[in-house]
């Protein structure tokens, strides 16, 4: 068992440093593309709902609630219809805030809540690869708001981690299913507002789109309700492959497709991470 540990352990430092020989701009690929799935809500999707990427990021997905009618809009540098004429520090603002240079704040289906905790590193990296997005032209169309709105708080996610925070492996966990907004999706939303500390990964979010209607699963580690009695590999092959212990297919819109390119380290922080969150039922 010892032993056994002892080479997971050298295994996960190798693969930390192999992560920090990369560029800023592919540090922000993997993060925007991969572990965040921006794409997922911001690249317009064809027929059967696949992403569409020579028009990535260009507009997505719409959002049609009680308090607000709004778009995924267009984020490539497009000065025009995308954020070409944004500044690093207004990118940064709508990351952290949800607010627009304009002072509007965008509606909290945008993730922003969840963004808080990002390295100043990681955030550095994503403005620079999406200043690398290829511009296109596409007007989104503009938001609708009906009701106030504001954004919710994520417990212990505040504020950016402390980069040196990122080797500890269930730390890490933590950190990239946060700002891969794994929680969004798989808490509850009772009466439009979600309990993140008693309902956080109860699952049972209803989503509906082109695929239809699907309910999220509950990821917190209880034994029948949750994924307590999976193994790892079986929640590995849910997250990257989109298949349930049972061999059943899971359905949009989780993005199997962006987690599917999850480095194996990063995979196996989200499973220990998992493990340590509170059980609900
Ligand atoms: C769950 C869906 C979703 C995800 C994931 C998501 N966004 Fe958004 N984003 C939206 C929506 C919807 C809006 C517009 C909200 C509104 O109009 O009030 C938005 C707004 C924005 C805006 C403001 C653009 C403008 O013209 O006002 C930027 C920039 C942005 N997102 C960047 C990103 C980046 C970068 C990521 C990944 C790190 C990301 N988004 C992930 C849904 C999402
Ligand atoms: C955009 C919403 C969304 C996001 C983001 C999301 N999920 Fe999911 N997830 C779902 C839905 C919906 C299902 C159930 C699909 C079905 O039953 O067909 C699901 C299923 C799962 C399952 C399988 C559970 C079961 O009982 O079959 C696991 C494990 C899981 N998600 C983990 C994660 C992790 C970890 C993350 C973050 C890296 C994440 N999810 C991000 C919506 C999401």
């Amino acid at each position: 068992m010892f032993r056994i540990g002892m080479l997971g352990t050298a295994a996960w430092l190798a693969a930390t440093a192999a992560a920090s020989a990369q560029t800023a701009v592919e540090r922000g690929s993997y993060l925007v593309n991969t572990v965040m799935s921006c794409g997922n809500c911001h690249t317009p999707k064809g027929a059967k709902g696949e992403p569409q990427a020579d028009k990535a990021f260009s507009g997505g997905l719409s959002f049609d609630t009680p308090g607000f009618k709004v778009t995924a809009p267009n984020i490539t540098q497009d000065p025009e219809t995308g954020i070409g004429k944004w500044s690093d520090a207004d990118i940064k603002r709508l990351l952290l805030e949800g607010v627009r240079p304009n002072g509007v704040s965008v509606a909290p289906i945008m993730p922003s809540a969840f963004y808080k905790v990002l390295t100043v590193r990681d955030l550095d990296a994503i403005v620079v690869y999406l200043k690398t997005v290829k511009p296109v032209k596409n007007q989104s169309p503009a938001p609708v708001y009906l009701t106030a709105f504001g954004h919710p708080e994520i417990p212990n996610a505040g504020k950016p981690m402390a980069e040196g925070d990122l080797r500890d492996q269930v730390k890490r966990g933590f950190y990239l299913a946060t700002i891969g907004h794994c929680f969004e999706c798989h808490t509850p939303m009772v009466k439009g507002q979600r309990d993140f500390v008693n309902d956080y990964g109860k699952g049972g979010f209803k989503m509906e789109g082109p695929w239809g209607e699907t309910i999220s699963a509950n990821i917190t580690p209880h034994q029948t309700k949750g994924i307590g009695a999976w193994t790892d590999a079986e929640i590995k092959r849910a997250i990257t492959q989109g298949i349930s212990r049972d061999g059943r297919r899971l359905r949009p819109p989780m993005d199997f497709g962006a987690y599917s390119k999850f480095t194996e380290a990063d995979l196996s922080a989200i499973v220990a991470y998992l493990r340590t969150v509170p059980q609900k039922e």
